[in-house]
């Protein structure tokens, strides 16, 4: 059983909390309004000066959403957190904010695809990126241009899950003077705290784990007071990905068992990737506590991993790998991840920035939901069959 921080949990107990009192209600309340009226017209010309932090319009801040920041901001140990409307737009607005023509952006492991479409498309604005698969910091260093503004990292990366020496990396970025961000959606706070291990910025998409049941999608950034707000003024402000209220008011519910569904999440995952290990149609197991070459750092910066990881199958072809998928019954055939239902999905065949993949089509990346692992194995082996 892995420990989590003991803080933690009491600040996922207590999401919320920060929130007025309303009548000792044990849950925030849904601030539903898009406008907040002042009492004179220099207390609201105050609060548009400084919108990051007053409520004025709910575009910029609204009192339930900035509940959710902050029980983000404690668990990253940020000083600050942004929250928005998914986390593609969280994503938008780190490197909107912070690119601008003639940068150039190193991305680092495997990216989410739609980042790297993202970036693709910012090539049209100037903005010029690069991707790594190296894990060796000099190597990375070597990929570095004199214009790299930003480090751009997922660690565990997207469908193989590989690891990065992220501490490495960030000290390696700042010499050169480029800021560090990782994407941290996949260990969630809880097991990884990026910003601790020298990161200028983490961000989350909240629509897996912090959410927990498949029903919100929203995202968030957490760093410096600073760069928050820089970001706030410079994209999140302008691009509008707002996380409506209600929704907040969900993530901060989730929030309340993430804890334990992680624990669970991270001991099923493991038995399940040990029985698969020692399939014979199962050539590897991609998740970082069964990769060799990663286990010192899975030791070293992260107290624990997810539900979510890939197999590879053994001289299988695409249309077996489908039709093996499409025999699972507990295991929902459907895109995303960090609800308590389990899930999978197949490997790409190219990604979508359009570029050769280093993904084999023929991989099945499983999202260990809540159903016991016992019944998920017994899933497995009879589609496995
Ligand atoms: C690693 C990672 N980052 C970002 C995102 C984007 O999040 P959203 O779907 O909330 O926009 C995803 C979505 O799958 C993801 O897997």
């Amino acid at each position: 059983m892995i420990a989590l921080d003991a803080d933690d949990r009491l600040i996922c107990l207590r999401a919320g909390e920060a929130a007025d009192d309303h009548h000792g209600a044990v849950l925030p309340p849904i601030s539903q309004a898009s406008l907040y009226r002042k009492r004179t017209m220099k207390e609201l010309l105050e609060g548009l000066s400084r919108e990051h932090s007053a409520n004025v319009y709910s575009r910029g801040t609204n009192p339930t959403v900035k509940a959710l920041e902050d029980t983000l901001a404690k668990l990253e140990r940020a000083e600050a957190c942004k929250c928005f409307g998914s986390g593609m737009g969280a994503v938008s607005a780190v490197l909107f904010g912070l690119l601008k023509s003639g940068d150039h952006v190193l991305f680092v492991n495997d990216i989410y695809g739609p980042t790297l479409q993202l970036a693709a498309r910012l090539e049209e604005f100037g903005v010029s990126w690069s991707q790594s698969f190296a894990q060796d910091v000099d190597a990375i260093a070597a990929e570095m241009r004199s214009e790299t503004r930003l480090v751009y990292m997922e660690s565990p990366g997207s469908m193989l899950f590989r690891l990065l020496p992220v501490a490495d990396i960030c000290a390696m970025a700042k010499a050169r003077g480029a800021l560090t961000v990782i994407d941290n959606t996949v260990a969630t706070p809880l097991l990884q705290k990026p910003l601790a291990l020298g990161a200028d910025l983490t961000l989350h998409s909240c629509s897996k784990y912090i959410g927990g049941h498949s029903d919100v999608i929203g995202g968030a950034v957490m760093g410096s007071q600073n760069l928050i707000e820089s970001l706030f003024y410079k994209s999140y402000m302008l691009l509008g990905s707002v996380l409506a209220p209600f929704d907040a008011f969900l993530l901060l519910r989730g929030l309340m068992t993430l804890p334990d569904r992680m624990l669970r999440h991270h001991e099923d995952a493991l038995a399940v990737a040990n029985y698969l290990q020692k399939h014979p149609r199962i050539c590897a197991v991609h998740h970082p506590a069964f990769c060799m070459e990663d286990k010192t750092l899975f030791e070293k910066q992260m107290r624990g991993h997810s539900g979510l990881f890939s197999v590879a199958l053994k001289d299988t072809s695409y249309a077996e790998t489908l039709a093996i998928a499409d025999r699972l019954k507990f295991f929902g055939r459907a895109v995303s991840w960090g609800g308590a239902e389990s899930l999978v999905l197949c490997g790409h065949k190219s990604d979508p920035a359009g570029r050769k993949t280093r993904i084999p089509a023929t991989l099945l990346r499983l999202s260990v939901g809540l159903e016991g692992a016992d019944n998920l194995i017994a899933d497995l082996e009879q589609a496995l069959a």
